[in-house]
Parts: structure tokens; C-alpha cells; sequence
């Protein structure tokens, strides 16, 4: 690995920005793995200034994983890995947000997301980002007893997140989506790679428990959706033209912050094919 390159956290709980790597050439493989470690210890990498055309954000993605399509909206016309996420001048929902991992309502959800951006607000649009080994980690034991043998139903369909996805189905949907998808997965998910363990609920997706209803769900729901995204958790980027950030969805979440009324913001996003999430 080039000895130019620099990781420094941007926060106590979660994010580190990379400095000194060029991902628009081709990356050795001492380099990527330098980075995969990075990004499994901070969960979430930020770069800067980076000039990555389609193709070549494309071919960094393929270096950690195998770039997956949205079940929702339409990639680029020549990339279809490739999703615009779009807030236009005259919107007033923005895509994702709300706090989630991405797509846990299937029943492989992916493993990464990477976004770069293209336009960005004046002032606004951040997106937030939340640790789930530290949401878990600091559950009292008798709570990490009860979450550790239970199993969540997560749904494309619930109203919050169906709402931050309108906008865009109406110009740019899949012809071949389904309406709903649903896919049932551990409450704690052990992380494949770092063997932790993490809180894999969250408010956009998660309906309920496994042998609950809804109603009997929604207490400790909602106490953990508050627990998860307390700002100790917690980084937040402020987004450039050319910023690039790439989480860890099976351990960390976003949120995009909707406070740029009146502003376009365009980012492009590609998700990496992740595997089905084991319990502890
Ligand atoms: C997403 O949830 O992938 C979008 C996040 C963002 O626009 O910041």
C-alpha cells in the first residue's frame, strides 16, 4: 500500500476519512485490502476530491464485492448497478430519508453501499451514520438475552420509508418490481467477517417480531430504534461534489438529512451483494 495514504476518524463511534488514494486508477491489491481493514474497523469510509466517472466507480466497487441491483428504481441507462439518487428543486421527500440499513426486507440484503457525489445542496443534505456493534454492545445483558434468540420480519412496504421512495417511482421504477418484499432475519446479526455482534433492526424496514404481533413488537421497537441511533453512535458527512462514502450495511445504518428544501442534490449509489445474516 502507498504510504501516502492516511485514515483519520471523524468521530469517536463510526466514519474515517481516507486521504492520499486515488480511486480512479487501478488499485493494487495491498492497497484494497488496506482499505477493506479501514472499512471494517471504522464501518464507514469517506473520500474526498475523488474524479470517478460511471465506469470507474463501477470498477472500484467491483475490488470489494459484486455491484447488485435496486429492486426499486432504475440504474443508469449503461450502468445499471448504478441508481441516481435524486432530490429535485421542487421535491419535499428525499430517498432514505430515514434511518435503515439498506434493503433488509430481502432475504440476501447487501453487504455495502457506496455513494458518490454529483451535485450537492449549498448548505445541507448530510447523511448520518450510526453504529450497530455499539448499539448492541450497550444493551444491559438481560436485554441482549431476549434480542439474542429473536427473529424480525422486515418489510419493503412500511409507510415511512414507502413515502421517501414516491418521488422517484414515478419517473424512474422498475418495471419488474414487486410491490412488497419481506424476509425475516436475526434481531443481533453476527458480522461474517469481524465476528461481533450487531443490532440489526431498524425503523424503515422492521415491522415486528417472529411469533408477535405487531402491537406486542412495538414497545421494544421502538425503544431500540431510539437506543441505536443516540449521537454517541453517531458521524455525520458534509458532502462535496466528488465525496465518496462506502458503509457497512450489515453494522452500521443511514440516514439522509432532508433540510435543503428548494436545492437539487444528485448522488449515484451502487449496493455490493451481501449473505443471508446469521444470529449468534
Ligand atoms: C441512501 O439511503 O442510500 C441515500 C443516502 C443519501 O442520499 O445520503
Amino acid at each position: 500500500m502507498s504510504d501516502a495514504i492516511r485514515v483519520q476518524p471523524v468521530a469517536g463511534a463510526i466514519g474515517a476519512e481516507v486521504s492520499g488514494v486515488d480511486l480512479s486508477k487501478d488499485l493494487d491489491d495491498a492497497t484494497v485490502a488496506a482499505l477493506r481493514r479501514a472499512w471494517l474497523e471504522h464501518l464507514v469510509l469517506f473520500f474526498r476530491d475523488q474524479d470517478l466517472s460511471p465506469a470507474r466507480f463501477l470498477a472500484f466497487a467491483r475490488r470489494f464485492g459484486e455491484p447488485i441491483e435496486y429492486p426499486f428504481v432504475k440504474g443508469l441507462d449503461e450502468f445499471p448497478e448504478i441508481i441516481p439518487v435524486l432530490k429535485l428543486e421542487n421535491e419535499k421527500i428525499n430517498f432514505g430519508g430515514i434511518w435503515h440499513s439498506d434493503t433488509t426486507y430481502l432475504d440476501v440484503p447487501p453487504m455495502a453501499s457506496m455513494l458518490v457525489a454529483r451535485e450537492v445542496p449549498p448548505a445541507g443534505g448530510d447523511t448520518e451514520f450510526a453504529n450497530m456493534y455499539l448499539a448492541y454492545e450497550t444493551l444491559s445483558s438481560g436485554m441482549k438475552r431476549l434480542l439474542d434468540g429473536l427473529v424480525a420480519v422486515n418489510s419493503s412496504a412500511a409507510a415511512d420509508v414507502s413515502r421517501t421512495r414516491e418521488d422517484r417511482l414515478k419517473d424512474s421504477a422498475r418495471a419488474d418490481a414487486k410491490k412488497d418484499y419481506a424476509a425475516s432475519h436475526p434481531v443481533v446479526r453476527v458480522h461474517p467477517e469481524t465476528g461481533r455482534r450487531a443490532l440489526y433492526v431498524n425503523v424503515a424496514h422492521t415491522v415486528r417480531f417472529e411469533g408477535m404481533t405487531g402491537e406486542e413488537s412495538a414497545p421494544i421497537l421502538k425503544y431500540l430504534y431510539a437506543h441505536q441511533t443516540r449521537p454517541e453512535f453517531t458521524c455525520r458527512f458534509r458532502w462535496r461534489p466528488g465525496s465518496l462514502a462506502m458503509w457497512d450495511n450489515r453494522c452500521a445504518q443511514h440516514n439522509a438529512i432532508n433540510d435543503y428544501q428548494g436545492h437539487r442534490r444528485l448522488l449515484h449509489r451502487i449496493t455490493l451483494a451481501g449473505d443471508k445474516p446469521t444470529g449468534p
